[in-house]
């Protein structure tokens, strides 16, 4: 293991020369990550040149840091904080079908989550995910991530967690 993720993997910031291999990452996986989080809908991947941009700019400004996993020139999943303000943000992940089950996930939100306090000097996350997500409540729980509340109303019932950082 290398960084704590499993061999040949590493993790980078989004940059821009990504964008062919995270347009072919969400394409890929596109009916697998649907049946778990919201469709990001056509004009996400019509539009997905100036999107990347807009989150690139985001990103120079700091109200966003999206990471990738990557094995080789391929990604194989994103571990994104968003909403950044006041030394909290809002915290997900994805991991491609090819490679679900062998510990991505819990090994990438690991690394994440030392940048989140040691490079973007936050103090909190929070995560959501939705009650039949028993693999993402297992990476979160793994994680250190609390359980803060839920909806249980509705079609899709939600669990809430939080994360404490330390620097
Ligand atoms: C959720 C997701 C990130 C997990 O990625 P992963 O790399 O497979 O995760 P890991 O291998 O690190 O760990 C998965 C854990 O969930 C467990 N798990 C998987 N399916 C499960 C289920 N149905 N019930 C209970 N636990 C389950 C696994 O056993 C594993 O735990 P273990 O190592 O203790 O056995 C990935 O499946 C994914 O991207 N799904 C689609 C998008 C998504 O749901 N994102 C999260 C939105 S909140």
């Amino acid at each position: 293991m290398a960084d704590g993720l499993p061999d040949g993997l590493r993790i980078e910031r989004l940059a821009a020369e990504h964008a062919e291999a995270v347009l072919a990452f969400e394409v890929e996986n596109r009916a697998y990550f649907a049946a778990s989080v919201k469709d990001r809908g056509d004009d996400y991947f019509t539009e997905f040149p100036a999107r990347h941009a807009a989150l690139l700019s985001e990103q120079e400004v700091g109200t966003i840091q999206f990471h990738l996993v990557l094995d080789g020139d391929q990604v194989i999943g994103r571990v994104n904080l968003v909403d950044l303000a006041d030394g909290s943000a809002e915290f997900g992940y994805r991991i491609a079908e090819k490679a679900a089950g062998r510990g991505v996930a819990t090994a990438a939100v690991g690394k994440v989550l030392e940048l989140a306090a040691a490079q973007y000097g936050l103090t909190s996350l929070r995560a959501g995910t939705s009650a039949r997500n028993k693999a993402s409540q297992a990476v979160l729980l793994r994680a250190g991530f609390v359980q803060t509340g839920e909806v249980v109303a509705g079609d899709e019932p939600q669990v809430f967690y939080t994360r404490q950082l330390t620097a």
